[in-house]
């Protein structure tokens, strides 16, 4: 039987690198998001180049009460959904978010609309008792810095959230992967100074499929932001608070 694969944010850059990852595959894919035309634009190109069935639906991260709705929707139009990739994600300026109806906006798409929407797949995958949660957090999440703590705090709150995930679903076989990539060239990161080791959509994306076929949980992309990351968590707070970072 065939499988469907529910892609949230499905324009991202790093969404449509792991879409068509997944249609490399053989899985059909249900691909959401706000930009009606740019997605059946990537269905349809997705479906002619990979003969899979590729549907696609609006799905308004903001609106809070429409969430269970569009998941069954989706549902009915594929007749079933195997998996879940998250890639939903919103920057913003965390200069603009010392004004906190900015940084809210962060926190919503980052974490609040992530909890929502995974809350609705999380039944439906555990009542079928197989399948897989795909969570597109950051190495972002793994430490508060000045320059985006904001989004680090909801990238770090949705970590915590798919590893709670992890910890309910296992008994009933699904599986729960927490993806942190490092910086990738994307719109989101477009113009940044500063950046270092930045990877591309399509190496990220391959990964991200690659990962159902291993047993790690929690993935960092590429494999050695974990060492960064683990010198950046062990310096101790009374040095990190001096540092610009
Ligand atoms: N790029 C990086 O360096 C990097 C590093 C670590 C983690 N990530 C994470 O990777 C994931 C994919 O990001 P990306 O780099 O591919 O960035 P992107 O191209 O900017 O994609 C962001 C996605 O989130 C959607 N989105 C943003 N705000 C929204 C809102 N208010 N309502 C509904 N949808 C909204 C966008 O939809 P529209 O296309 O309609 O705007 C788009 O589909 C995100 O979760 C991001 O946080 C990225």
């Amino acid at each position: 039987m065939r499988k469907t694969v529910l892609i949230l944010g499905a324009t991202s850059a790093i969404a449509r690198a792991t879409a068509a990852a997944f249609a490399a595959q053989g899985f059909d894919l249900y691909l959401a998001g706000r930009d009606a035309d740019e997605l059946s634009r990537i269905a349809a190109d997705l479906a002619i180049r990979y003969r899979i069935t590729a549907n696609s639906g609006l799905f308004a991260a903001e609106a809070l009460d429409s969430h269970g709705r569009f998941f069954t929707q989706a549902i009915a139009e594929m007749g079933e959904m195997h998996g879940v990739v998250l890639a939903l994600g919103y920057l913003g300026d965390q200069q603009a978010a010392r004004d906190f109806s900015a940084g809210a906006e962060v926190i919503l798409i980052n974490f609040t609309a992530a909890a929502s929407i995974l809350s609705h797949c999380a039944s439906y995958l555990e009542a079928r008792k197989q399948g897989f949660i795909i969570g597109i957090s950051s190495v972002a999440g793994d430490r508060g810095r000045q320059s985006n703590y904001t989004y680090g705090a909801a990238k770090g709150a949705l970590s915590l959230y798919l590893q709670g995930l992890r910890n309910r679903l296992f008994a009933s076989g699904v599986r729960v992967i927490t993806v942190k990539p490092g910086f990738v060239d994307t719109a989101m990161t477009y113009g940044m100074p500063g950046l270092f080791l930045v990877a591309s959509p399509q190496y990220i994306g391959e990964r991200i499929v690659q990962a159902l076929g291993k047993s790690a949980d929690v993935i960092y992309l590429p494999w050695f932001w974990r060492y960064i990351m683990l010198i950046i968590k062990s310096i101790p707070e009374t040095l990190f608070k001096r540092l610009k970072l």
